[in-house]
C-alpha cells in the first residue's frame, strides 16, 4: 500500500462511520493524518468523532468548532456522507424522499465545503474531495433524486475549484460506480443488478480502491488539479 505524507494534517471525513468514508478514514490515518469523523450515527473510527447532520449548517458549524478544539485547523475534507434513497420512477417518487436526498447529498456538500473553506483560504492551504457518483454523470433510471443530487455535487465542485484556484486549495470530486457497502440496503435488488451490469470491469468497486485514489488527491502532491472529476467507474464513464 502506498502512503502519502499527511503527517501533521488534520482531516474531516463525513460519513466516516462506515462504507467508503470508513475506508478513507483508515487510509488517511495510515498516511499520518489525524481524522475527525462527522457522522449522523456514532462512529468508532478516526481520532475524534462528532455526531453531525451535514444537511444542517448549525450542526456542521458545531462539528467544525469541536474538531478545531480537539485536533486543530482543518487541512483536508472528504465529504462522503450521503444517502441513496428509494428506487421508483419519477411519477411515483416520494416527494419527501426527493427533498431529503437533495438536502443531504447536495446541500450537505455546500454546507461542509463552505464551513471549512473560510479557514483554508486564510491559511492558504486545503484539499477537498466530494464523493459524487457515476449516477451524476449518466443518470440512473429509478434514482432521479440521487442522480440529480450527484450531478449537483459535480457542478458545485467545479465552481468551488475555480473560485479557490488562486489559493493552494484543491477542490475535486470522484465518481464511483457501485461499491458493496451498507448503502445497498436502501436500494432494490433490481437496481443493484442494473448498476453492476453497466460496469465493464464486471465487478463492484472495492472501498479500498476509492480510498487509494482519494489519499493521493488530498495530498500536497496534488498541487495543480482542481475543479476536476476523477473517475472510479470501472470503465462505465465515457467522458
Ligand atoms: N457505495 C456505492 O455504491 C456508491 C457509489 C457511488 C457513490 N457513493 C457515494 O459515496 C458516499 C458514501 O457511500 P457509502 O457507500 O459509504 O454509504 P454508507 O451508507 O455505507 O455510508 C454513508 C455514511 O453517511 C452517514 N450519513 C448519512 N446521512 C448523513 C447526514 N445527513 N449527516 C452525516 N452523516 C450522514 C451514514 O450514517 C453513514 O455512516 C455517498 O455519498 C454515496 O452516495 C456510493
Amino acid at each position: 500500500m502506498n502512503t502519502y505524507d499527511l503527517s501533521g494534517r488534520v482531516a474531516v471525513v463525513t460519513g466516516g462511520a462506515q462504507g467508503i468514508g470508513l475506508a478513507v478514514t483508515e487510509r488517511l490515518q495510515a498516511s499520518g493524518a489525524k481524522v475527525a469523523v462527522w457522522d449522523m450515527q456514532g462512529a468508532s473510527s478516526g481520532d475524534a468523532q462528532m455526531v453531525c447532520d451535514i444537511a444542517d449548517m448549525a450542526s456542521v458549524k458545531a462539528a467544525l468548532a469541536a474538531t478545531e478544539a480537539a485536533l486543530g485547523p482543518v487541512d483536508i475534507l472528504v465529504n462522503s456522507a450521503g444517502i441513496a434513497g428509494p428506487n421508483a420512477p419519477i411519477g411515483e417518487y416520494d416527494d419527501a424522499a426527493w427533498a431529503q436526498i437533495i438536502a443531504i447529498n447536495l446541500t450537505g456538500t455546500y454546507n461542509t465545503n463552505k464551513a471549512v473553506l473560510a479557514g483554508m483560504q486564510s491559511r492558504d492551504y486545503g484539499r477537498i474531495v466530494n464523493i459524487a457518483s457515476i449516477a451524476g454523470k449518466e443518470g440512473n433510471p429509478n434514482a432521479c433524486a440521487y442522480s440529480a443530487s450527484k450531478a449537483g455535487v459535480i457542478g458545485f465542485t467545479k465552481s468551488a475549484g475555480k473560485e479557490n484556484a488562486a489559493h493552494n486549495i484543491a477542490v475535486n470530486c470522484v465518481t464511483p460506480a457501485a461499491a458493496r457497502t451498507p448503502i445497498f440496503d436502501q436500494m432494490s435488488e433490481e437496481h443493484i443488478d442494473y448498476m453492476l451490469s453497466k460496469i465493464p470491469r464486471a465487478r463492484f468497486l472495492e472501498v479500498e480502491e476509492a480510498a487509494s485514489m482519494i489519499a493521493w488527491i488530498v495530498s500536497a502532491e496534488n498541487s495543480f488539479t482542481t475543479g476536476a472529476v476523477f473517475d472510479l467507474s470501472g470503465g462505465r464513464a465515457t467522458y
